[in-house]
């Protein structure tokens, strides 16, 4: 439920007692998303992190994301309420694999989602998200290999567009992005025959969706696959009367205050992110006023990693 007026009034207190900014990403829940001082996708809240004048970064959101803010400033603090919150999709790839995948394929480009760990990183060439991962792999002369790791969705979905025959991607899944089904996506796209359509690349039904468009039965104007941000974006200037959201859940906090004349919905209302939903109003209180969970990252990993993550934030919008 809503922390309250009184909460919302402490966490503002005592981040400035911190010199403290707080960024949130898109999943997380309302009360956190509103009391932060900047809310958006992982692209975003990188840069934002990089450019922050703050002595520290409390980051509400997932370990992966706080890590890419601390490679980006080793000199701050960053600071996640609860530093278990991990993510499914960087769970699916080590740096031993990742090196091992290097050896089978030597002098291809390796392209890292921002959902790995600092190690995973550090033996790549480039990171990307989900909102620059086609000119990120345009970036990368056309002859060489890529090897695009760790989500095989986003990694098909940015093969399509961009033609590659010579990228491959590692087989990792998100699990709540892979929960949306392709029969969700079906049955709902079926049941509003007018609704909009706003897909995650993440998705596994981000491919239903081009197969329905391809066989006439979803207009290729009423499908979008969207980062989070890109979803944003499209939210603002919307005229639809309806759209079915494909993503994580928190999403909708955002996309239903941007736009209060279009009615968003989910395809599944079931995925949320149990990662994402573990910084709570309580740790998030705790974390300002204890200074826990601190992240850290070895500075030669960090150091290693630092290259691809700049190049990613410098590709894009
Ligand atoms: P974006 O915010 O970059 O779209 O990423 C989605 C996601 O799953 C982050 O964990
Ligand atoms: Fe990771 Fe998926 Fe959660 Fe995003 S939604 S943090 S990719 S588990």
């Amino acid at each position: 439920g809503d922390p309250g007026p009184d909460w919302f009034a402490q966490v503002r207190r005592l981040a400035a007692e911190r010199d403290a900014v707080i960024l949130a990403h898109n999943y997380q829940m309302p009360a956190i998303q509103d009391v932060a001082d900047h809310v958006g996708d992982s692209l975003a809240l990188s840069r934002l992190a990089a450019e922050s004048d703050a002595g520290t970064i409390v980051f509400a959101g997932v370990h992966f994301m706080a890590e890419t803010a601390k490679i980006l400033s080793l000199d701050k603090t960053v600071i996640i309420p609860d530093a278990r919150a991990g993510c499914s999709l960087a769970d699916t790839i080590d740096a031993d694999q990742l090196r091992a995948w290097k050896a089978e394929r030597p002098g291809a480009a390796v392209v890292a989602y921002v959902n790995t760990t600092a190690e995973v990183k550090a033996e790549s060439d480039i990171c990307c998200t989900s909102s620059n991962a086609v000119e990120v792999v345009r970036s990368i002369p056309a002859d060489r290999e890529v090897l695009f790791l760790p989500d095989m969705f986003l990694g098909a979905h940015v093969r399509r567009l961009t033609g590659r025959e010579n990228l491959h991607t590692w087989l990792g899944e998100c699990h709540v992005h892979a929960d949306i089904s392709p029969d969700d996506l079906v049955a709902a796209v079926r049941a509003d025959a007018d609704a909009e359509l706003y897909v995650h690349p993440e998705c596994g039904c981000s491919t239903s969706a081009l197969w329905m468009t391809s066989s006439g039965e979803l207009a290729p104007e009423r499908t979008h696959v969207l980062s989070t941000g890109g979803m944003l974006d499209a939210a603002r200037t919307s005229t639809a009367r309806k759209v079915l959201v494909a993503t994580e859940v928190g999403m909708l906090h955002q996309l239903r205050k941007a736009n209060a004349g279009t009615d968003f919905q989910p395809v599944n209302p079931q995925a949320s992110c149990r990662y994402m939903k573990m910084i709570t109003p309580e740790k998030l209180i705790n974390a300002l006023r204890t200074g826990r969970d601190e992240v850290r990252v070895a500075p030669d990993i960090a150091e290693r990693a630092r290259d691809a993550v700049r190049k990613m934030i410098a590709i894009g919008n």
